[in-house]
């Protein structure tokens, strides 16, 4: 999605805004831009694509200014040209936007009526002619904006300067995230905390309807009743977060490489290990008494809940209703009251997710959230918060955060299955001890991954894949199609192996590769037998199992041996490899690994 990130400075700031700006490069973008007052004239520059072709313009023609702004746009209304680029501005205002303005036709048909001549074709654009209105019949700049908020529907997140005002900037928050950082004699504005690590670690984030008054020593925050507030400032761990790939080539690498030691630090956080129980911090839910869970999530997140309906199911026998977030909001789903309502979330601000949460909280839902950011808007509207413990994930294709998710659910499903008497305390220990070696399982793997090299040889060219799995590993079946067509653009889909029959068999030839997902557990035969139905058929199959013999009786183009785990624990382990053979393929592919093509890591428009 979008990045926004503003500076009242003191000296130029065209450089620390485009610095800021490649902190939020992981967001996902397509043209980038900057605006700043200098002497109290708007300056602006421009580019299509990556920001080393903002920054050669800047090259070009250097902006002075001392207050700026800066935005990686993510192009929702209009093609991703420079045109549409954002700063967008008049001679009197210049404007960043994340979000979409919903009503912005109706707007921008008045404004023509009224003579604004429009130069793109973005919903942001009536926002600045809608604020140069209001300029022009002589409100001052916080007027003008308090006047054009209250005519705009939609979620967003502003950042405004003005002609003539070297030391005021003006931020708004209605749905899309905006974090105040708070500087010695200077004040910023950004999308997130990690954004403003470079400049402040004092942090405070605007609250839904907030819109804020900048200058370089001062923040008035007005809330959406128009009265003034506080918000907490708080210290930001953000600075101290090392946003680089260390010694791999890629973020997604690097992520995939952490996932040992960060399921290990999320483990210590719900596990007491000196007596294998589970001990989740701030979560005062009974589960004994509690009718039904429902979860909601969207891409990756909702397939870890998909995993997660497997262990509530089968270890605590709790009806588990999960549904996609951009489905789920719309349904009207009847719920009992007093349920409990379970969102997944890495950034904490996907627009679908956090609109289910809002909905379950209006039918009488108790509201829980995992989450990575737990600064989020997800997380601040929650009961109670569960984090992962995963750090910032850079790479637009999640690895290290599924993994962590998958864990704290492993932990809350024990907490569950002994909670309602279908756990004993030395099960409950076996299956934490389960989980406590799955640091070391994904290490194995992670030693052998010379293998997926030539593995994804074999796929890399094919036009489809289809990727199937049992039980807990058909999610980790859909998981892997998606994290392959996200990063390598080669079309895949994730089956349920019994599925086959009803219609995907009718894709199989020598042609399309079949990626099976095999642990050996109580599902494996049946998952064999459809092997065999797609061997018959000339399909060329990737096996990945647990299971040494299996791996070399089976006629199959490559397989792929993980460490024997628990059946309780499988999904976490054969994560892993499906990562790493979407990974290598794209490697070999050479796509952009780590922002591929029209993708945004944190989805915060519907
Ligand atoms: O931030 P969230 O976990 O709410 O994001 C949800 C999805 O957009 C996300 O999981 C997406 O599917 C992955 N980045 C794909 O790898």
């Amino acid at each position: 999605m979008c990045g926004i990130v503003g500076i009242l400075g003191t000296e130029p700031v065209a450089e620390d805004l485009i610095d800021a700006l490649k902190r939020l490069e992981y967001r996902g973008y397509d043209s980038a831009g900057v605006s700043t007052v200098e002497n109290g004239v708007l300056g602006r520059c421009r580019a299509k694509g990556k920001l080393k072709n903002l920054q050669k313009a800047l090259n070009e023609a250097p902006l002075q200014g001392h207050a700026g702004i800066g935005h990686t746009r993510w192009a929702t209304h209009g093609a991703p040209n420079v045109t549409n680029a954002h700063p967008h501005m008049t001679d009197r205002v210049a404007v960043v936007h994340n979000g979409i303005i919903e009503n912005f036709k109706p707007l921008r048909e008045r404004l023509e009526k009224e003579g604004a001549k429009f130069e793109t074709d973005t919903d942001t654009e009536v926002i600045v002619h809608l604020i140069s209105l209001e300029l022009k019949k002589g409100s001052a700049p916080e007027q003008a904006v308090q006047a054009v908020l209250t005519q705009l529907e939609g979620a967003f997140a502003l950042a405004i300067i003005f002609a003539g005002h070297d030391d005021l900037m003006i931020g708004a928050r209605r749905g899309s995230p905006l974090a105040i950082g708070y500087g010695e004699k200077e004040m910023y504005l950004g999308s997130d905390a990690i954004a403003l690590a470079p400049f402040t670690d004092r942090v405070a984030y605007l609250e839904d309807g907030d819109w804020v008054r900048l200058s370089r020593t001062s923040a008035t925050i007005i809330d959406e009743r128009g009265q003034e507030v506080e918000r907490t400032i708080n210290r930001s761990t953000a600075s101290a977060m090392l946003v680089d790939k260390g010694n791999h080539r890629h973020f997604m690498a690097k992520e995939i490489h952490q996932q040992p030691e960060v399921i290990g630090h999320t483990l210590g956080h719900y596990v007491d290990l000196a007596t294998n129980r589970v001990q989740i911090p701030d979560f005062d839910i009974d589960f004994k008494t509690l009718p039904r869970l429902t979860i909601s999530a969207c891409g990756t997140a909702y397939y870890a809940g998909l995993v997660a309906k497997y262990w509530f199911e089968k270890y605590a026998r709790l009806p588990v209703e999960i549904d996609v977030a951009s489905e789920m909001r719309y349904r009207e789903a009847p719920m009992e009251p007093g349920g409990l309502a379970l969102f997944i979330s890495q950034s904490g601000e996907t627009a679908d997710t956090l609109a289910v949460l809002r909905y379950c909280r209006a039918q009488k839902q108790h509201v829980a959230a995992i989450v990575n950011v737990t600064e989020s808007t997800i997380a601040r509207e929650s009961d109670a918060t569960l984090p992962t413990l995963a750090g910032p994930e850079i790479g637009v294709a999640s690895t290290k955060a599924f993994t962590c998710q998958l864990t704290v659910l492993a932990c809350l499903a024990i907490k569950a299955g002994v909670e309602r008497g279908h756990i004993s305390i030395e099960q409950e220990m076996e299956l934490v001890s389960q989980l406590v070696e799955v640091p070391r399982h994904i290490s194995t793997i992670l030693n052998d991954e010379h293998l997926f090299e030539k593995m994804a040889h074999g796929l890399a060219h094919k036009r489809d894949v289809l990727y199937l799995g049992r039980g807990s590993s058909f999610p980790i079946a859909l998981e892997g199609a998606l994290k392959l067509k996200e990063i390598s653009y080669i079309h895949a889909e994730g089956y349920a192996a019994g599925e086959l029959k009803h219609g995907p068999i009718a894709l199989i030839d020598e042609d399309v590769p079949v990626v099976v997902v095999a642990p050996k557990d109580n599902l494996f035969e049946k998952t064999v037998s459809n092997m065999e139905e797609v061997a018959a058929r000339g399909g060329q199959i990737i096996l990945m199992t647990d299971d040494k013999e299996a791996a070399a009786s089976f006629t199959t183009s490559s397989s792929f041996v993980v460490p024997r785990a628990h059946e309780f624990t499988n999904p976490l382990v054969f994560a892993v490899p499906i990562q790493l053979l979407a990974y290598h393929t794209a490697v070999f592919m050479g796509t952009d690994v780590d922002q591929p093509r029209n993708l945004a890591k944190s989805v915060t428009v519907e």
